[in-house]
């Protein structure tokens, strides 16, 4: 069994559900606290050993590739003024030289599609797929929760989580074989139901472990929900081919290409902060 080493990062999405913050700028690089959702996301995959990192882009998204580059001005301006707590901070953020490769999608044709244009980085190889809108706080990284689970089962891995009936379909729901109250068994998928035709309200979140045949199904380019090449359906045609399981994961997700989901999100990581905590209990006092 090949060792997990490979993430694939979508990263090309418009973000319109966050206009007008996003016609300028790429949704990926808006902060949680003071932090761009993108660096969660290569920090998750980092901490679960993922050494070569590939971000689907698309036009407009420079600045997440910039982020995880060297700023050399910055660093000898801040080396200047001795501003060593800021220098340190920035030196963690960089990558291995060679670690970051970009491919581009020239055309919002889904997620499916999407990861089918980082083939040549995933090659044969067993590879992590995260999406930076979803953000999990948990003890263990969610993506090394997902690598212990592949390490565990040998073949593909979904992050997955309960989610109220009505909203099945927002999401790509399993049908569901056996189930131990981690791991589920994956008998079908189905992306985006609606909730009187979900097989059940087990949702995949945004955090995939896959092995490289997804790839042969997806270059068939067959169009799915919203008429999208979908990720969800390449998947389920692997079921049987491969072992596959949903792993329910220890943590909270936030959906931060929403709105609220977003919000919550800075308010739950804020009190996660010593130095942030107090205060933000205080003036929230004021809110309720
Ligand atoms: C995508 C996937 C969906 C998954 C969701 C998780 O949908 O297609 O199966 O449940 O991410 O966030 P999107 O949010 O891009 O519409």
């Amino acid at each position: 069994m090949k060792p997990l080493r490979k993430a694939v990062f979508p990263v090309a999405g418009l973000g319109t559900r966050f206009l007008p913050a996003t016609k300028a700028m790429a949704k990926e690089m808006l902060p949680v606290v003071d932090k761009p959702l993108i660096q969660y996301a290569v920090d998750e995959a980092r901490a679960a050993g993922i050494q070569q990192f590939c971000m689907v882009t698309g036009r407009g998204k420079t600045a997440i590739v910039e982020h995880f580059d060297i700023a050399y001005e910055l660093e000898a301006t801040l080396r200047a003024r001795s501003k060593n707590a800021e220098l340190a901070m920035l030196r963690e953020l960089q990558m291995p030289p060679g670690s970051i490769s970009t491919v581009r999608q020239q055309e919002p044709l889904g997620l499916g599609h999407a990861i089918w244009c980082a083939r040549a980085f995933i090659g044969d190889d067993p590879f992590a797929i995260l999406l930076p809108d979803d953000l999990v706080m948990s003890n263990v990284p969610c993506t090394q929760q997902l690598a212990d689970a592949y390490n565990e089962t040998g073949g593909c891995v979904v992050a997955v989580t309960e989610v109220p009936r009505a909203q099945t379909n927002r999401y790509g729901i399993l049908d569901i074989g056996s189930d131990d109250g981690r791991l589920v068994e994956v008998r079908g998928l189905v992306e985006k139901p609606k909730p009187e035709d979900a097989p059940s309200n087990l949702s995949i979140i945004g955090r995939y472990v896959l092995t490289s045949g997804v790839i042969e199904h997806l270059s068939r380019m067959e169009r799915g929900a919203g008429n999208e090449v979908q990720l969800t359906d390449a998947m389920a045609k692997m079921i049987g081919q491969v072992p596959f399981h949903g792993l329910r994961y220890e943590g909270r997700r936030f959906d931060c290409g929403d709105k609220i989901g977003f919000l919550e999100a800075q308010i739950a990581f804020a009190l996660k902060r010593p130095d942030m905590a107090p205060a933000v209990r205080e003036f929230l006092k004021h809110y309720t």
